[in-house]
């Protein structure tokens, strides 16, 4: 926990409402060890491409790389939904590209969260049309019930309720994101 009680400040949505830690910066460092164990059993001599996904998944990915001990290289995509809103604007839009040539890759996508769904499938369709050797998914949170997926995710953190979760990348209006741990908003604050 963080030592002092965070307010949301004035002009957010949400204003005056404090931040609960539901996902404590101990317990995302120990899922991150166990799932890049996986990773690395995954990609043993397979030098994948990950490919984080900006801005909300910087520090999963950050940390995530961190734990592995095989080779990787690095890329990111830029893609939007949300934009400042605490809703999903039911389109995507693909504001930076990969640099990398995926085709005949291994490739591992790292999401900060799957809510609806939409930027996965999204991501999916496009990095496929690179046809690239194979096509995993990571994510540190996953909305169980909303959710709506034809595939896995092959690798979740924590899956979630439908609450709004801010912090450790995921932003509250582009703020909190550096918040080490996962937050909600406290009803009662
Ligand atoms: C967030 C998040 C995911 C997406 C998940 O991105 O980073 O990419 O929404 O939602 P979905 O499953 O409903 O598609 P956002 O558009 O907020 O951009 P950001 O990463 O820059 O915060």
């Amino acid at each position: 926990m963080l030592g002092k009680k965070i307010i949301i400040p004035k002009g957010y949505p949400f204003e005056g409402k404090i931040l609960k830690e539901e996902i404590s910066p101990e317990m995302i460092h120990a899922r991150n060890v166990q799932i890049g164990k996986e990773i690395s059993n995954t990609y043993k001599n397979k030098n994948p491409i990950i490919i984080g996904v900006l801005n909300g998944a910087f520090l999963f990915m950050a940390d995530l790389v961190r734990t592995l001990n095989v080779e990787y290289e690095v890329d990111f995509i830029k893609i939007s939904s949300y934009g400042d809103d605490i809703k999903s604007s039911g389109t995507i839009t693909l504001l930076k590209d990969i640099s990398a040539d995926i085709t005949n890759r291994h490739v591992l996508v790292v999401e900060d969260i799957v809510d609806t769904g939409m930027s996965v499938k999204f991501l999916k369709n496009r990095l496929e049309d690179a046809r690239p050797k194979s096509l995993k998914f990571a994510t540190f949170l996953y909305k169980n019930n909303v959710s709506k997926l034809n595939f896995d995710i092959d690798w979740i953190g924590f899956k979630i309720d439908e609450k709004y979760y801010i912090g450790y990348g995921l932003d509250l209006k582009q703020k909190f994101r550096g918040l080490p741990g996962a937050y909600t908003i406290n009803d009662k604050g």
